[in-house]
């Protein structure tokens, strides 16, 4: 959700800026800008992608070597040229790109129209230039410090860039809600909203944090907090270097993500699950592992996949570690006064670290008093650096909109602090937890295997993509699954598709089932088996067509089911983590076929910054 980068040093900026916009295509967005100081400032934007203000800029170039770019996703009125960032003040002396919503900015607006001041777009940002305006008019402090002054007046979110021809060596960004990091080279500065759009150029990094500002030239950058006081901040190296945001010889990062989730696995247990020594090792879990292990509840906080990734995450510790599990939507459960009380541990998952209302939720155990704990992909992110303790996924950036490494990621992670605490409270036997370790560790092999069904998997999307509608079903652990694969199918293929618990298909959705609605099944020979062919055979008797997910050498389905696709057995427990691959390769290839953009899906934004 709206990408901001930064610039100064000795380097020409349009291109940088723009390479960089790329980069951050990935959050989602739907128009783009930038402002290069050049004597004067000057301003280019372009309702639509990158590529039309790459054309614009070539059309019209700038020189410059300071500037800043932005990826708008619209909040505050529709996506056009006029609302796109930058947004301008002060009779273009000055520039502002912005990603948040100033939730305040209706009264301000109304006390500057009292003032004369007049408004091109219909954005929260543009007021924010114009009030920033007038604080510099009213009492003449230094264009920071009028920054500064108008935050301080300021409720809502925001990351933001500022740069004034008052000082052109000199960009301001501050933040409050929404991240924003510096980068640090020889002689010169970037800014983004995470590090994708140059990491090339250097990997040390400055995180802001909420309340923060920093004032970058080219040889160096003070960071204050917004109220005022000096901060000194420590410098980060970031691990993930440019090859990993790149799509290497893939059509999609989508597809490069689902191909490379054996690596993401191996690596989200490297040095942690010990299956010959029968041990499993989380350490960013080491100093509250007594805490957890003696929560009374544990209750997850997450959006989207990641709130999938969560249900799977209930069935395994309540099986393994038997202490109850609650899942919330994240956006739920801030606004209803939830009763946390001594003993509860809450425990977010989040791919990008930096969702608004995942990152609310931490902030909340905080004030309760409750331990917050952390599985995070983003290396620094947030969330990461807000929850008390955690586990980091390591399963590389994710870019495609649409999560699938980092689902089975989360999942991976999640079965090894399920079998972690198991042990430590004695709920699992040594032999038990040996063989799962054993099947936990053979996963990444079983998923190279699942990846071999995708010839099949494209027969089969070439059907479904005609389809309006689809119906996933599964049940206990492979429900989950079910709604992962019709969120997947939804999101880049455009297809209204739902998923529900197999058994819950008679109280509604069999009503929809006809010849022209494709049923997909997850139907493993666990505990629930026998019930779900039945219910495949309620969807037969209706026409229904069948497409089963189930695993190897299972012949009860083919008479069944127009499609059965194979995973190796594994223990039930990790069944999830088999099936919702070819869930993920299906709507990949229905996606592709309908001519799908299947990346940056509409309206979808990778890293929702928003509430
Ligand atoms: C957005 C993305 C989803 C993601 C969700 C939660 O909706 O499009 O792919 O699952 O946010 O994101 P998080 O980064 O917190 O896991």
């Amino acid at each position: 959700m709206c990408g901001i980068v930064g610039y100064i040093g000795p380097r020409q900026a349009g291109d940088l800026l723009v390479s960089g916009l790329r980069r951050l295509e990935y959050r989602g967005y739907d128009s783009a800008g930038v402002a290069i100081a050049n004597g004067e400032l000057e301003v280019r934007k372009k309702e639509g992608k990158v590529d039309e203000l790459a054309a614009l800029l070539e059309n019209r170039p700038v020189e410059g070597t300071v500037g800043m770019g932005h990826t708008r996703w619209a909040t505050h009125g529709a996506p056009t040229d006029t609302n796109a960032h930058p947004h301008t003040a002060t009779h273009g002396r000055f520039a502002i790109i912005h990603n948040g919503i100033i939730e305040n900015y209706v009264s301000i607006k109304r006390r500057l129209l009292e003032k004369g001041y007049t408004f091109d777009s219909e954005t929260d940002t543009e007021v924010l230039a114009h009030f920033i305006e007038d604080v510099q008019e009213e009492t003449g402090l230094s264009f920071p410090e009028s920054v500064r002054q108008a935050l301080t007046q300021v409720e809502g979110a925001y990351g933001i860039v500022a740069l004034s021809m008052d000082n052109p060596d000199e960009l301001v960004v501050a933040r409050n809600g929404s991240p924003l990091l510096l980068g640090v080279g020889e002689g010169e500065h970037f800014v983004g909203s995470d590090a994708s759009p140059f990491i090339e150029f250097t990997r040390h990094v400055v995180y802001l944090n909420d309340g923060e500002m920093a004032v970058v030239r080219r040889d160096g950058y003070d960071v204050s907090e917004i109220n005022g006081a000096p901060v000194s901040k420590e410098v980060h190296e970031l691990e993930w270097d440019l090859e990993e945001i790149e799509k290497g010889g893939f059509e999609h990062f989508m597809l490069k993500e689902i191909m490379e989730q054996p690596e993401a696995l191996e690596n989200a247990m490297r040095g942690r699950v010990r299956a010959d020594e029968g041990t499993i090792k989380l350490g960013g879990l080491e100093y509250v592992t007594k805490e957890l292990e003696s929560a009374d509840r544990i209750v997850i906080c997450a959006c989207g996949t990641s709130w999938h990734a969560g249900l799977v995450g209930e069935y395994l510790i309540e099986r393994f570690a038997r202490i109850p599990v609650e899942v919330e939507y994240a956006s739920e459960f801030r606004y209803r006064d939830p009763v946390l009380t001594e003993g509860d541990v809450v425990l977010v998952i989040s791919q990008s670290g930096e969702t608004a209302d995942t990152l609310a939720a931490v902030r909340q155990a905080k004030q309760a008093g409750v331990l917050a704990l952390g599985v995070v992909n983003a290396v620094g992110s947030t969330i990461a650096r807000e929850t008390d303790a955690g586990v980091y996924l390591h399963a590389g950036p994710e870019i495609g909109v649409a999560s699938t490494k980092a689902f089975t990621a989360q999942v991976t992670v999640l079965a090894q602090i399920a079998l972690l605490l198991a042990q430590k409270r004695g709920t699992i036997s040594d032999e038990s937890l040996r063989q799962h370790l054993d099947a936990l560790a053979a996963i990444p092999e079983q998923i190279r295997t699942v990846l071999e069904t995708d010839e099949q998997i494209q027969a089969i999307a070439r059907e479904m993509r005609l389809a309006q509608n689809a119906l996933y079903l599964g049940r206990g652990l492979n429900f989950p699954v079910a709604l992962e694969g019709a969120l997947k199918l939804k999101e880049i293929s455009y297809i209204h598709a739902e998923g529900y618990p197999a058994a819950e298909m008679k109280h509604g959705p069999i009503a929809l089932i006809d010849r022209f609605m494709p049923v997909v099944f997850v139907a493993t020979r666990d505990a629930t088996y026998e019930k779900v062919v039945s219910n495949i055979e309620e969807v037969v008797a209706r026409q229904g067509s069948v497409i089963a997910i189930t695993d190897a050498g299972n012949r009860d389905l083919d008479e069944l089911a127009e499609h059965v696709i194979e995973v190796p057995k594994t223990a039930d427990a990790f069944e999830p983590l088999l099936t919702v691959v070819p869930l993920q390769l299906l709507s990949y290839h229905v996606a592709v076929m309908r001519g799908c953009n299947v990346d940056q899906p509409r309206n979808l934004a990778k890293s929702v910054t928003v509430e």
